[in-house]
C-alpha cells in the first residue's frame, strides 16, 4: 500500500488525518519539527486506535511516497524552504487555510496568495495538490459516517496528482469534486472561513459543503 507522510502530523487535523488513513489501509509516517514529539504520537495514536503508526521529523515524512502538509499556513516557508529538495517530482497534497480570527472569521492570502499557489510558486518541482481544507479535523475520525453529509474539493493544475489525490479521497469512503483553475483556491479557502464563521454563530453546528444538482428533466 502507499506510503503517506504529514508534515505536522502531531497536530490536531495532521493526527486525526493519519487515523483516516491508516483507517482505510495506508502507511502513515507521522512529521514534526522535533523527531521525539513526531514518535511520541506516533506511539499514542497507534495504541489508541489500534494502528501502526511511524513517527519521526518532517524530513523522514517526506521519504513516503506522497507527503501532505498540515502546519500553519504562515510557517510554509519556514518549514519547506529546508525540505524542498525531498519534495521533487512528488505528489505534495496540502490542507492549509490561513484563518485570520476576529469578529469576522476570514481567509488571509500573505502576498495576495492562496496556500496552493505559495506552495506552487515555492517548489515548482512538486505536484502540489490541495484538498480537505473545508472538511473539520473531528469529521475524520466520524468517517464513513460523515460520507453522505460532505464532499471533498480537490484543486490542482496538475491532472494525473490530482487523479491520484481523488482515490485517496475515494478510499476513505468521500466524493470528491475537482475544481479547476488555480484561481478557484483562494475561493475554497474563504469557504473554509466561512465554514467556521457559521459554526460560531451557530453553536453546537458543525459546518460542511455538499453539492446538490438541481437540475430538472425538462
Ligand atoms: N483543525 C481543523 O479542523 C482543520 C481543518 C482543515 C484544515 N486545517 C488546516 O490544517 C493546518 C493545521 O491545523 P491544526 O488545527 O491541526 O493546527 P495544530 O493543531 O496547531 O497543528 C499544527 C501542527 O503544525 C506543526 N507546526 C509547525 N510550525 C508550527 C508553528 N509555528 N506553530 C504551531 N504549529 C506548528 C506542529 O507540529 P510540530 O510541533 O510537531 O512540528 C503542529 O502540531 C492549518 O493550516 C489549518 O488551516 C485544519
Amino acid at each position: 500500500m502507499t506510503s503517506i507522510g504529514i508534515i505536522g502530523g502531531t497536530g490536531s487535523f495532521g493526527s486525526n488525518l493519519a487515523v483516516a488513513l491508516g483507517r482505510a489501509g495506508y502507511k502513515v509516517i507521522i512529521g514534526s519539527r522535533n523527531k521525539e514529539k513526531g514518535e511520541k504520537r506516533a506511539e499514542e495514536l497507534s495504541l489508541k486506535h489500534l494502528l501502526s503508526f511511524k513517527g519521526g521529523t518532517n524530513l523522514d515524512a517526506c521519504s513516503a511516497d506522497i507527503i501532505w502538509s498540515t502546519i500553519p499556513s504562515d510557517q510554509i516557508d519556514v518549514i519547506f524552504n529546508p525540505l524542498i529538495s525531498a519534495f521533487t517530482g512528488k505528489i505534495l497534497i496540502e490542507s492549509m487555510v490561513n484563518i485570520k480570527f476576529g469578529k469576522f472569521i476570514k481567509a488571509e492570502f500573505i502576498e495576495n496568495k492562496s496556500s496552493y499557489e505559495r506552495i506552487r510558486d515555492l517548489i515548482p518541482e512538486a505536484k502540489v495538490v490541495s484538498t480537505m481544507k473545508t472538511f473539520s479535523a473531528s469529521s475524520l475520525l466520524n468517517l464513513p459516517t460523515t460520507t453522505e453529509l460532505q464532499d471533498v474539493f480537490v484543486m490542482s493544475l496538475d491532472d494525473d496528482a490530482a487523479l491520484e489525490v481523488e482515490k485517496i479521497i475515494s478510499n476513505l469512503g468521500l466524493r470528491g469534486i475537482r475544481i479547476q483553475g488555480k484561481a478557484h483556491s483562494k475561493t475554497i479557502e474563504g469557504m473554509t472561513a466561512l465554514a467556521i464563521q457559521l459554526n460560531k454563530d451557530y453553536k453546537g453546528s458543525h459546518v460542511g459543503y455538499k453539492l446538490v444538482n438541481l437540475k430538472t428533466d425538462e
